[in-house]
């Protein structure tokens, strides 16, 4: 390069850099104002910046005049002719953004939103991210709409399954009183049989409500199952006699489960306590273990007939016994043994699943090894 060419360059990258430096503090005055100002401002910078180069240049390099204003001229010229394409393209930027400006104000009425096609690619992503953002509210919503809905039946259901018991209650302690009861042990042990019944349903709605609000204090700590197994299946046994059920227990020795002790038994006592009721006599009450790969798998089956397929995963719903009418027989529970199990086997990372198998159904829970 010639020393002649040296100093045009300087001479000319000086001029530029003045006009981008004022182009830089104008561009930080209008950074709140829309687009197309900054659009408009990028052309006149660009074009500025050309001008002042060349003017800074030809008057140290002493071109002519006439020569200069004609390089002016065509500066000028293609100047505007980029003003006007900067100032379209900052329109198409303004439209979409509007447009991603409708999409937010949809996702937030919770109305359908539309991807836009033809926008610049960072647009287009933000308009993904703002309908995938729209869809996970979506589901949020039904599933926030659905537990409440849950919530409503089961203050519904709980009132109706307290206020049954206690009326009966109240009758028998006014007959006692009144001194009108026939056979006073009868009652009292009638009395008492409710209370128990009541107290037992109360714990379960508190554990429940403990495992929704996960509020559960999980101490995680490994134990043999089979151990856990045969302290259920002896609490379980002597109601098992009693209905003539053959309860029995095959769990692989020594296989190992870290879970929390009193959550675990709880999940086998539900499980084993449902089977022994739905079984008829003479039927048989089998309790597995063992471990497979990647977990430990415990299995409940009974002889309970099979439940209606329709009604397989119904029955781990907060209040469901087998049928949606709540007429419940002397004998029913409250339909929250189940619902317990799947939150506690839940905390635990682990899965529980129902299937028709043989004469009944078997319950399988599936705890991490
Ligand atoms: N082993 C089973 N065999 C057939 N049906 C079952 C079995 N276990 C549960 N069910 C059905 O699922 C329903 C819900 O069971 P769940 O244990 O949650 O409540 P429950 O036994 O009725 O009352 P709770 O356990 O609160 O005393 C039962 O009422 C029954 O209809
Ligand atoms: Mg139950």
């Amino acid at each position: 390069m010639t020393s002649d060419q040296v100093t045009v360059v300087l001479i000319a990258a000086c001029w530029s850099l003045g006009v981008g430096v004022v182009g830089a503090l104008v561009g930080w005055r209008i950074r709140r104002a829309p687009i197309r100002w900054s659009a408009g401002l990028i052309a006149v910078v660009a074009v500025g910046g050309v001008v002042a180069g060349v003017v800074g240049t030809a008057r140290a390099m002493f071109l002519s005049t006439h020569d200069l204003s004609v390089v002016v001229l065509v500066c000028g010229v293609s100047g505007l002719v980029s003003a006007v394409f900067a100032l379209l393209l900052a329109r198409t930027l303004a439209l979409s953004a509007r447009r991603l400006r409708g999409m937010a104000a949809a996702v937030g009425a919770g109305q359908d939103v539309q991807r836009p096609v033809g926008d610049p690619a960072e647009m287009r992503a933000v308009a993904d991210e703002l309908a995938r953002s729209s869809d996970r509210l979506r589901t949020a919503q039904a599933r926030e709409r659905q537990l409440e809905q849950s919530r409503r039946e089961l203050v519904a259901w709980v009132s109706h399954d307290l206020r049954t018991p206690l009326a009966g209650l109240r009758a028998m302690a006014e007959a006692l009183d009144d001194g009108v009861a026939t056979d006073p042990r009868r009652y009292h042990r009638q009395m008492l049989t409710e209370t128990n019944r009541m107290a037992s349903m109360v714990d379960d709605l508190f554990e429940l409500s403990r495992i929704h609000a996960g509020a559960l204090n999980l101490t995680l700590q490994p134990m043999v199952l089979r151990d856990v197994v045969s302290e259920s299946i002896a609490g379980a046994a002597p109601v098992a006699t009693t209905r003539g059920v053959e309860l029995g227990g095959n769990v692989v020795p020594d296989v190992e489960v870290r879970a929390d002790a009193a959550a675990l038994s709880r999940v086998v006592g539900n499980l084993v306590m449902n089977a022994i009721r739905h079984t008829p006599a003479d039927g048989v009450v089998l309790v597995e273990g063992h471990s497979t790969a990647d977990a430990v798998e415990l299995t409940v089956s009974d002889g309970c007939g099979g439940i209606d397929p329709d009604d397989l995963e119904s029955v781990f719903e907060v209040g469901w016994r087998g049928t949606r009418a709540r007429t419940p027989g002397p004998d029913a529970g409250a339909g929250l043994g189940l619902a317990i199990v799947r939150g506690l086997v839940e905390a635990h990372q682990g899965t529980v699943t129902v299937s028709n198998h043989g004469t009944g159904c078997r319950f399988v829970v599936r705890l991490p090894a």
